[in-house]
């Protein structure tokens, strides 16, 4: 009998489920490690937004202590009980709560457990999750994707280039668009945030590159809606007339926080315990019906590690049908790839 391939991806929450309560989100980056708790029920910070500089060079230990120092400080004075679930973005692929790629963060990182080490430092459970997943979490959840169902495509322009793809509200994990080839390179040393500056490139420049970028991403994926998140999304309006996509191009609504809002949203939505609280999800057959009759009763992904169990959430998993779905206006139709 063929033996059951083992999932190792983080788990990724049930499109459309919503949350209540409180948890913590880490998002290292980078040039920054920042943290916050987070109101599951608005996806707004409930603590202040802590941030430190990313130590160099980013090892385990020292990006460890950095957290260790901005959780502290986001909890300090706070009666936070060890159940509040907390998750953390890393700027790599995440397998089995371990770095398996470390393109932006030290290589040290791929000999390590992430979970056990961020774990060991805060004194609490933690899921790792790849950082743009995070950011399209939150986006999904309560941003610029909220409800939109289709191929939604959100890319993090920063250091590197993050990608998370959505298909029907469901995040395809660890998705590496950002390495992708363009003109002989990796793409994102060529149009990430941190190149266009390296390359002392103006907009206009940068973004006719990076248009180049997007309509590759297009060719290949078809995506319905593109959500653009990092440093440059908010400066759009300076050169989105020089982008060509067929899909409409949103800019990210929760700018520097999405990534500890997605971490955050994740880890408690991968709470399990046994004979714990379920997660209800909502299959809403027609946008504003609120909750249908489709409701069905979930189980909770449990995690696979009795680490990751004790995860118990002070965050009471509630039901929400997915928020209306809206299909963004098509722009210009894209021409057929040109035929060998
Ligand atoms: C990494 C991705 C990450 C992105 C943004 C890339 O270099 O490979 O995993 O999401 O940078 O930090």
């Amino acid at each position: 009998m063929a033996e059951r391939a083992k999932r190792d991806d983080p788990p990724v929450p049930e499109p459309g489920i919503r949350l209540s309560g409180e948890s913590l989100g880490i998002d290292v980056g980078g040039t920054g490690v920042k943290a916050a708790l987070v109101d599951l029920a608005t996806g707004e910070l409930s603590s202040e937004r802590i941030r430190e500089k990313t130590p160099h060079p980013a090892t385990p230990d020292a990006v460890a202590a950095t957290i260790a120092t901005v959780v502290g400080r986001v909890l300090e004075g706070r009666d936070a009980p060890a159940t509040i679930p907390a998750g953390c973005g890393l700027p790599g692929v995440i397998k089995d709560g371990r770095l398996m790629t470390a393109a932006n963060i030290d290589s040290g990182w791929l000999e390590v457990s992430a979970e056990e080490v961020i774990g060991a430092a805060i004194g609490r459970p933690v899921l790792a999750i790849n950082d743009a997943d995070a950011a399209g979490i939150a986006e999904m959840t309560y941003g610029a994707g909220a409800g939109h169902l289709g191929t939604v495509l959100l890319l993090t322009i920063g250091t590197g280039i993050g990608t998370a793809l959505f298909i029907d509200g469901r995040l395809v994990p660890n998705m590496e668009l950002g390495h992708v080839e363009m003109r002989g390179k990796d793409a994102e040393t060529l149009v990430s945030g941190a190149s266009r500056e390296r390359r002392g490139l103006g907009w206009k420049r940068w973004a006719r590159e990076f248009d180049q970028y997007l309509d590759r991403m297009e060719r290949y994926f078809w995506p319905d809606l593109i959500i653009l998140g990092g440093g440059v999304s908010k400066d759009l309006a300076r050169y989105e007339r020089w982008l060509t996509t067929r899909a409409p191009i949103r800019p990210a609504v929760h700018l520097n926080a999405s990534g500890i809002i997605g971490a955050a949203f994740a880890a408690a939505a991968a709470v399990a315990t046994p004979g714990g609280p379920s997660v209800d999800t909502a299959v809403a057959t027609k946008p504003g019906r609120g909750r249908s009759t489709a409701t069905k009763r979930a189980a909770p992904r449990p995690r696979a590690t009795p680490r990751a169990r004790t995860t118990a959430a002070r965050a009471t998993p509630e039901v929400a049908a997915p928020a209306a779905t809206g299909r963004a206006k098509r722009t210009k139709p894209k021409p057929a790839p040109p035929q060998a």
